[in-house]
């Protein structure tokens, strides 16, 4: 049927249809049927086409909690309630999953992809794209390939080998391409081996589409499309954002001068239809919005199962946790993030939540009234931050002879329209827009005020000017240039309680050479700095005389986001100190881990337990307590190797030398990496603990007609309360080939559940990849027969029981 459409239309309208007409969306073509396709991030909510808070978004926990569950069906339900969220919104198409590979610790957006481990993060797409598509809204899974940093990630040439290639980067996408059928993949911004990946005309045609099979679109990353010819010839579908793109005239005038084929255009166009017609935008109605699960519920529950407890100690002869609220339990709640929790990471992946529980107050709601003390012991950044809490702000645009356009009310300072401006405004009439109200401080002291964008800003706080003049782009990331660093415009002292006018105006930036027709700023604000010695005291005060001390240690926007790399894995600010001043005062210290990649633990065998909260999403205060007063367990296991130490860690260099990134490691990242090089971590892949024990009874091994084989582990819930155990299966390799190959990997995993003494079995089919490996001379990949050992167990230093598997 698309092959008639396609006839149809000239050569204009099909090369119009691959470019994005704006920030957002594909041109409709009414004469077919054609409504525009709708696209949005992605992956733990859908922010729909308006950046800013006023509308509002789930905010499900992120990826690597995610995949903290080791739980495809749960990314099932995920992908569900996103897909509702999608249709809400009116959104086609989740710009998500993310399955690049933790490959380095330091890597920027480490929170938004899954896990080290090829074999996890294919299991946890696979149910997240299932789930999306379920509800009849397309998944594009992100960022194909080797995007697995972000240093100078426009240009960086990433020199990986087919092998380490095939075995551990493009595992997943084919994985997941394979089994769930995606409709769409997003071609990274950076090069493989010398050749951009929107051109790549061997991984996009050849492997994806050929090998694979992928019937579904290839959209560019944002501004990643550079060369009309080369990315069509490439095989790059769809140019986005628009509404300058290198498609659109561009191709239209390329296929008329004889270097594009108009059949690739039309093969383009084809699978732009074939899209339409997956996620409802072609012909007939739109879909209704599908009824999904209770969001709210699913992302509490999501984030109670990511969470890994990764030390429990005996306090008392107990576990430290689960902490018993029967006896009048009184908790100190400790840290910046208790209060106001680091809920996501940022960048594309931000979200705007319509609430947000943070650890306080689901554990006050949680616990009688009185039991929860609560102190910031130490703040995780001493960062400028959008304005929110106190302030009233509306948005005034006038064009250049000061006459009022249009207004709009925000919920916070941050203007972020993205071809989208407020009702009656025209782009061409906007000169300037005044973010304007009033602001009453809930503290008195000296309040820091400043501004983020690029152009002209004036800011007047209660009758002072701090600042009337230019901002530039000072951020070699193209994307983060155009979003501007935030800067510090000066302190005014104010009085709790008493309201003052503040006004922004930024006159907006001629449109031309943009690359995005956009207009974003923020005002930013800080509340007045304490003395860090006075809160460190006030804490330990409130540690002193608690039952249990609660702190919360989180990384900040700083230190975790989109478009940069980590330097250093160390919690910023003074929260090292906070926890080791407070676990000195009280022996049931528990510490919860709220960031979303690694972070040093200096004082991890101090305290009594240690929580990985990850990002936990909006629900994160009432799992927390969930998890923290025994309603539910613990239900996470590391999805990626944790590092005592920075210097541990075997493979950490993102900075590329001379534009370029050698993946020397070759096959060995993550945990292949750690047993090559012997050493030992903080914490094992895999590792977690819940509230009972297990133990390890039986491993039998059914083998198939060809080197697919079953384990069949039986496992006893030998503790005194239900529980969920993962039982993971590693492959190890036959003995004496550890240099070529990695000594072991996960070759599957599933979760049992059992009440106290009741054993039950896990069936985990085994990975056929574990016994292969891709040979790069031969192009292909190769059984590698003997005796291979499966291992049964925990965690990749935990293996309880060992079977032979024998491979002819
Ligand atoms: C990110 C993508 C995202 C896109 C649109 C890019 O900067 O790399 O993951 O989907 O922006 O926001």
């Amino acid at each position: 049927m698309s092959d008639d459409v396609v006839d149809t239309l000239d050569l204009d309208t099909k090369a119009r249809l691959l470019a994005g007409q704006d920030m957002w969306s594909l041109p409709g073509v009414p004469a077919i049927g054609l409504r525009p396709i709708v696209m949005s991030d992605g992956p733990v909510g859908v922010r729909g086409v308006r950046w800013t808070a006023d509308d509002p978004s789930l905010a499900l926990p992120s990826p690597t909690a995610l995949a903290a569950t080791w739980d495809p069906s749960l990314a099932r339900r995920a992908g569900r309630v996103l897909a509702a969220e999608a249709r809400r919104k009116g959104v086609h198409v989740l710009l998500a999953p993310t399955v690049n590979l933790h490959r380095s610790p330091l890597g920027g957006r480490h929170f938004e992809a899954y896990s080290e481990d090829p074999y996890l993060t294919a299991s946890i797409g696979t149910g997240y794209v299932r789930g999306v598509q379920d509800g009849g809204v397309a998944a594009v899974v992100k960022h194909f390939v080797a995007n697995d940093a972000e240093t100078e990630r426009f240009t960086v040439n990433n020199k990986v080998s087919g092998r380490a290639l095939r075995e551990l980067y493009l595992a997943p996408f084919e994985a997941i391409v394979k089994d769930a059928r995606p409709w769409g993949v997003m071609a990274a911004y950076n090069q493989v081996n010398g050749v951009t990946m929107t051109e790549h005309g061997h991984l996009l045609n050849d492997v994806l589409r050929g090998e694979w099979g992928f019937d579904g679109v290839v959209v560019s990353d944002w501004l990643a499309a550079r060369d009309t010819v080369r990315a069509a010839l490439g095989g790059l579908d769809v140019a986005m954002p628009g509404p300058a793109t290198v498609y659109g005239p561009a191709l239209a005038e390329a296929v008329r001068a004889g270097v594009v084929p108009e059949s690739v255009v039309d093969d383009a166009v084809r699978r732009v239809l074939r899209l339409a017609a997956r996620v409802g935008a072609l012909g007939g109605e739109p879909p209704l919005a599908p009824d999904g699960e209770d969001g709210v519920a699913l992302a509490r529950e999501i984030a109670g199962r990511s969470f890994v407890l990764v030390r429990n100690a005996p306090v008392c002869g107990t576990p430290a946790l689960p902490l018993d609220p029967a006896q009048g339990l009184r908790v100190a709640l400790l840290g910046g993030a208790a209060r106001d929790a680091r809920i996501l990471g940022g960048g594309s992946a931000q979200v705007f939540p319509a609430r947000v529980v943070p650890p306080l107050d689901g554990l006050r709601a949680a616990l009688p009234e009185g039991a929860v003390t609560y102190a910031v012991g130490a703040d995780p950044g001493d960062e400028l931050l959008v304005a929110g809490a106190g302030f009233a702000l509306r948005a005034v645009c006038r064009d250049a002879a000061g006459r009022v356009l249009g207004e709009e009310r925000m919920p916070d300072g941050m203007v972020q329209w993205l071809g989208d401006l407020p009702a009656g405004v025209e782009r061409a009439a906007l000169h300037a827009v005044e973010v304007t109200g009033t602001f009453t401080p809930r503290e008195s002291g000296a309040h820091l005020f400043g501004t983020k964008g690029v152009g002209a800003f004036r800011l007047v706080v209660d009758g002072r000017t701090l600042f009337d003049g230019e901002q530039g782009a000072d951020h070699a990331d193209p994307f983060e240039a155009f979003l501007g660093s935030p800067v510090e415009r000066g302190r005014v002292a104010l009085e709790a309680g008493e309201a003052v006018e503040v006004s922004l105006t930024y006159v907006v930036a001629e449109p031309a050479g943009a690359p995005i027709e956009a207009v974003g700023f923020c005002l930013l604000h800080r509340d007045p700095e304490r003395d860090a010695e006075e809160l460190l005291a006030e804490a330990v005060a409130a540690a002193a005389s608690a039952d249990a001390a609660v702190v919360v240690v989180a990384t900040t926007e700083r230190v975790e986001s989109e478009g940069f790399d980590r330097s250093t894995l160390a919690l910023p600010g003074r929260q090292d100190e906070l926890v080791a001043k407070v676990a000195a005062v009280n022996p049931r210290t528990v510490v919860v881990v709220n960031a979303g990649s690694p972070v040093e633990l200096p004082w991890r065998d101090d305290v009594a337990a240690v929580l990985m909260g990850w990002f936990p999403g909006q629900e994160a205060g009432g799992a927390l307590a969930d998890v923290l007063l025994g309603v539910c367990e613990p239900g996470g296991r590391l999805p990626t190797t944790w590092p005592a130490r920075l210097a541990d860690a075997p493979v950490t260099r993102v900075a590329p030398v001379a534009g370029e990134l050698a993946y020397e490691e070759e096959v060995f990242i993550g945990y292949r990496a750690w047993e090559k090089a012997r050493a030992t971590p903080a914490y094992a892949f895999g590792h977690g603990l819940g509230y009972t024990d297990w133990s390890y009874e039986s491993l039998d091994i059914d083998r198939g007609a060809t080197a697919a084989a079953t384990a069949r582990v039986r496992v006893r819930n030998t503790g005194s309360r239900p529980g969920r155990e993962v039982v993971q299966i590693y492959l190890a390799v036959p003995p004496g080939d550890e240099a070529a190959r990695p000594a072991r990997r996960l070759a599957g995993f599933a979760s049992v559940e059992a009440g106290p003494g009741e054993a039950v079995e896990a069936v985990v089919a085994l990975d056929p990849r574990a016994f292969e490996v891709w040979d790069d001379e031969a192009a292909d990949r190769r059984r590698i027969p003997g005796t291979y050992t499966a291992e049964a167990g925990r965690s990749i230093a935990d293996r309880r029981l060992t079977a032979p598997v024998e491979v002819p």
